[in-house]
């Protein structure tokens, strides 16, 4: 057996702050861009780099994150901070937690949980660095244009990294440096455990700054690096509800990118939504206007769009789907929905099956080749095979306190506004008058028809509606044509 490759000893995610900015009752970093919570989105960058430990620091709103956590990530260590406030406290609340059984060695790496952009793959590249640069410490750095409350970069005339000075604590001088820290880091755990232990709450905020961890680490004698990133939106954290739709927008736009280089075809990708969780294969179109959520699949060559909106659907093959709003279908390969048509969970098309305009549809499957085309409702029933669901038919499927099955075979075709008053079953190739309202089981090849007789009562609108235009147009077409009888009754 290959031994799996072995990452950092431990990923430590700070996530105890307020969130204050975000003006919300949701703790911060479970607001969600592409899907997925922000501490979703962290937790899945530091699994990615496989730490044999993931410890992520709690605090506010405690115990919704660490529900939400555990959740995500059964196996994170849920570590609380104590009153002692800064981002140099968290982490030695995590590393006295990591510690307890056996002391770490080795790469101890520190991430954020509002920071939803980090890739596994440039946390992986400091990982990296930092180990084959046998550094005490390596930060992850990026140069911004406005670098206005950042932490600034230190560097001596050589260019090495001698430490890190938070924007509050800063000189004028220091406030003209553009690298900025991004307050991720890989660190030597000795090394770590060591400064923070000297690590004082003296400064212009009174935490304990993680940060000066560097200061003192180059003081012991171990080599300070920093790994710069051109993408600075993999640095970015959110704060506020504007940088959170920016830094959804820039998620949506790599995931949207990312498709297309995988072979989807998307003509609009500024109106086009793609969750982190969806898969598409290749040859997919995407038409605008359209949002992709959850656990949503769309196979080769079907067709999604315009103005859809799909969460956990199965789209087949060639299959096409036109402004329709859908949650927990499955719609078979070659099939139809649209335009105008609402899936709801537990719909099951049918390859080369249809689901017309204006169609709800709820905990139903649909046989291979069956059409429900045009306006109506289908719920909790079954329908078979090549069987057409004429236009207006209805599942009354509630009879005020339970919900009833309706069962329909194949080859069936049901007349205009039929009514399935549920239970009820519909065999093998029967048919049904248009207005039919079935209440009695249909036996295979049946006709079932529930006719009220008509009755033409004539000249009644010239009598009871004198001087309207009907009136007028009935009188001009009754005109010599007395001889009819008054009243005729269909049937008779
Ligand atoms: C911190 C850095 C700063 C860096 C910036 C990048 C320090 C002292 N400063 O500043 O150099 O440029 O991040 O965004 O580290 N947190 C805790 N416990 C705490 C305080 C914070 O877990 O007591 C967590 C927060 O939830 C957040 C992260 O640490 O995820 C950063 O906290 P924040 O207050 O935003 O740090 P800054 O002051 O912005
Ligand atoms: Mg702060």
């Amino acid at each position: 057996m290959i031994p799996e490759k072995t990452g950092p000893a431990a990923v430590i995610v700070l996530a105890a702050g307020a969130g204050t900015r975000m003006k919300s009752r949701t703790p911060k970093i479970l607001h969600e861009i592409g899907g997925r919570s922000m501490v979703g989105h962290a937790l899945l960058a530091a699994r990615s780099v496989n730490p044999q430990q993931l410890a992520i620091v709690v605090r506010h709103e405690r115990d919704l994150v660490a529900e939400h956590v555990s959740r995500l990530d059964p196996s994170a260590l849920i570590v609380d901070q104590d009153d002692i406030p800064g981002t140099g406290r968290a982490v030695e609340a995590a590393l006295q937690a990591l510690d307890a059984e056996q002391q770490l060695t080795g790469t101890v790496v520190v991430t954020y949980g509002d920071v939803p952009l980090l890739s596994g793959g440039l946390l992986a590249e400091l990982v990296a660095t930092h180990e084959r640069e046998a550094n005490a410490v390596t930060v992850l750095t990026a140069v911004l244009d406005d670098a206005t409350g950042y932490g600034r970069i230190l560097r001596g005339e050589d260019g090495t990294v001698t430490g890190i000075r938070e924007h509050k604590d800063s000189s004028e001088a220091e406030q003209l440096i553009r690298e900025v820290n991004s307050g991720i880091y890989a660190f030597d755990a000795a090394v770590l455990r060591e400064a923070l232990g000297k690590v004082t709450t003296e400064n212009a905020q009174g935490e304990k700054y993680l940060t000066d961890v560097l200061g003192l680490a180059r003081e012991a004698g171990g080599r300070v690096a920093a790994v710069v990133t051109a993408d600075r939106w993999q640095v970015e954290g959110a704060n506020d509800r504007v940088q959170l739709a920016a830094l959804g927008a820039e998620l949506n736009r790599r995931t949207v990118e990312a498709w297309m280089r995988a072979g989807v075809t998307v003509v609009d990708p500024a109106t086009t939504w793609i969750d982190v969780s969806v898969t598409l294969d290749e040859d997919v179109r995407l038409l605008p206007n359209i949002q992709l959520h959850g656990a949503t699949t769309v196979a080769r060559d079907a067709v999604v769009g315009p103005d859809t909106t799909l969460t956990d659907v199965t789209v087949g093959e060639g299959a096409k789907v036109v402004r329709t709003h859908g949650s927990g279908a499955v719609i078979g390969a070659g099939a139809a929905v649209g335009p105008f048509t609402y899936l709801r969970p537990g719909t099951v098309l049918g390859e080369s099956g249809k689901i017309g305009a204006f169609y709800e549809t709820k905990n139903v499957t649909i046989g291979r080749g069956s059409k429900l085309s045009h306006l109506g409702y289908a719920g909790d029933a079954e329908i078979g095979e090549d069987t057409n669901i004429g236009c207006g038919n209805i599942t009354a499927n509630y009879d005020g306190e339970k919900k009833h099955r309706t069962v329909i075979g194949s080859g069936v075709r049901t007349g205009s506004n039929t009514v399935f008053v549920a239970p009820v079953t519909v065999g093998d190739g029967a048919y049904s008058g248009a207005g039919a309202v079935i209440r009695k089981d249909v036996p295979a090849g049946a006709l079932a028809l529930s006719i009220a007789a008509q009755r033409n009562t004539e000249g009644w609108v010239p009598a009871h509606r004198p001087g309207t235009r009907s009136a007028e147009l009935a009188q001009a077409a009754t005109k010599d044509s007395s001889s009819t009888p008054a009243s005729t009754e269909e049937g008779k």
